[in-house]
């Protein structure tokens, strides 16, 4: 298997808490995996520590055959806020990693282009940053996360802050920039739309201690209706997985109040 979890679990120190208990996964190369799952479950901390940013209590994870202990060129990781240089404008920005890659100046050049264009950037690659959208901003950050080609892509809720029309126009172009490239992506989220919009498998997760409870593979064709009835059965399917383990009103948390009219 490409990526592997073996029997993660996460202890903080600082809380003596079990946060990740007994996480089992394993991920083909090009998969889209989705993980939906009541907040403070524990997501968030199960990327950091595919990511490297922080290590297993117990466990191990490998991603192409190596052993994960600590953050790497293989593993890129996008946030819910972009983390862009401020003072970098936008192509700056995707040349910049690309840089501290070793990259040749003219290779560079070429690489941010070819990625700034399948982000639909090309035309404000000059724009500093604070003069663009959050929209743009993520698109900004995609752009220098594809640039890398690293081995997995990690999403944490990247589109959640933005706009409900902006949210469906980049889910709409990372679909098609995943098929594209078939990089291997691991996006965590709060939307069960977008995780059954998105995945090959959705992982859903329940708290306390955090642990995967059900793997859903989605076979619907891409790209996909988020309208189509056997998309609406099976949201409503998995939001109800979810909130079994959820302490409060789940529907309201997860896909907002309309969810509950469909
Ligand atoms: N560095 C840390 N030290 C101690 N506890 C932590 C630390 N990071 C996270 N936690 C705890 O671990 C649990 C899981 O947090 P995490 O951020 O992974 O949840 P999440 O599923 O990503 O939540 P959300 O959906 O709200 O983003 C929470 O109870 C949180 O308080
Ligand atoms: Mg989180």
């Amino acid at each position: 298997m490409y990526l592997q979890l073996n029997s993660i679990s996460k202890v903080f120190k600082e809380t003596k808490k079990e946060t990740l208990q007994d996480i089992s996964l394993e991920v083909a190369k090009g998969e889209f995996i989705c993980i939906v799952g009541p907040s403070g479950c524990g997501k968030s901390t199960l990327l950091n520590l595919v990511a490297g940013l922080d290590t297993p209590t117990s466990g191990t994870i490998s991603l192409d055959g190596q052993p994960v202990t600590g953050p790497g060129a293989d593993r890129v990781v996008m946030f819910q806020e972009a983390a862009l240089y401020p003072w970098l404008n936008v192509m700056e920005n995707v040349l910049f990693g690309l840089d501290a890659a070793g990259y040749p100046k003219a290779r560079q050049l070429e690489i941010a282009e070819k990625y700034l264009k399948m982000v639909q950037l090309w035309h404000y690659k000059d724009y500093p940053i604070h003069q663009i959208s959050g929209g743009m901003k993520q698109r900004t950050a995609l752009a220098r996360a594809l640039a890398l080609d690293s081995k997995l892509l990690l999403m944490d809720e990247p589109f959640s802050a933005l706009d409900k029309q902006t949210i469906h126009i980049l889910r709409a172009e990372l679909e098609g920039i995943w098929e594209k490239t078939k990089k291997t992506i691991l996006y965590v989220t709060h939307s069960v739309e977008e995780a059954i919009y998105f995945a090959d498998r959705v992982v859903v997760m329940a708290e306390n201690p955090g642990q995967i409870k059900q793997i859903i593979p989605i076979r619907f064709a891409r790209p996909r209706n988020i309208e189509a009835p056997e998309f609406t059965a099976l949201r409503k399917q998995i939001l109800n997985e979810v909130s079994l383990s959820a302490r409060k009103s789940v529907a309201d948390e997860f896909d907002g109040p309309e969810v509950n009219q469909a």
